[in-house]
């Protein structure tokens, strides 16, 4: 069964000319959670080899615009309404160089990045969640208030602390897990609709 299901998704994307069966996942996402929407500023975090940013090109249309980061440099999206920014989204000018690129703040951060997994659950787990915390810290920094956030998560029992986070920071959290997922996949996505604002983040909100 998992493996038919990977068959149709990774024959569609051949078909349909995406670059990863993964755009698949966020499309389902954003039809049933409305996190990006037509004209909107977006960045794809973990965005190689591109297939989320493709689908994110179509969603935003001529009128808005998509950056793109990742750590590898094998991104393959072009266009006029894309930038590909050849970082790590720890890195401390990551936020800046994005703003300076999306001339201001972005209405949503999406991220579909992964940390290099080991097949040892409980360590893939910890580090996905320290990603998707840095992910967040970087998504404060570069979104408007009432913007949206997505990011996958390697789920385990350090996922509730991470959607607690996300609740002080928007106005509502989801959790879903969309058709296109493999069965054996243990990731989930997080929604948060609606940021708050940053306000003082980071160091001393753990307790
Ligand atoms: C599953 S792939 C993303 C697939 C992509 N959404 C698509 O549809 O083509 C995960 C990506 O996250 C990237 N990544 C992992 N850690 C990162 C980090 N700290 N900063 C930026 N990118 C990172 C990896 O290099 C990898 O390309």
């Amino acid at each position: 069964m998992g493996y038919r299901r990977k068959d149709h998704y990774y024959r569609k994307a051949k078909e349909e000319g995406y670059l990863s069966r993964a755009a698949y996942k966020f499309r389902e996402i954003n039809q049933k959670v409305r996190i990006v929407s037509p004209g909107d500023r977006v960045v794809d975090v973990g965005c190689a080899p591109g297939g989320w940013s493709q689908v994110l090109l179509k969603v935003v249309g001529r009128n808005g615009f998509v950056v793109g980061i990742d750590i590898l440099p094998v991104c393959r999206v072009r266009g006029e309404n894309f930038a590909f920014l050849h970082m790590d989204v720890e890195d401390p000018e990551c936020p800046e160089k994005v703003l300076s690129l999306t001339r201001g703040p972005v209405d949503a951060v999406v991220s579909d990045a992964a940390p290099n997994t080991t097949g040892v659950k409980h360590v893939d787990h910890a580090r996905s969640v320290a990603l998707v915390d840095a992910v967040l810290t970087f998504a404060i920094r570069v979104l408007r208030e009432g913007g949206n956030f997505l990011a996958k998560v390697f789920d385990g029992p350090e996922t509730k602390e991470l959607e607690e986070k996300m609740r002080k920071k928007f106005r509502k959290v989801r959790r879903i897990r969309p058709g296109a997922t493999r069965k054996e996949s243990f990731e989930v996505y997080l929604t948060g609709i609606g940021f708050v604002g940053g306000g003082s983040e980071g160091e001393g909100e753990r307790d």
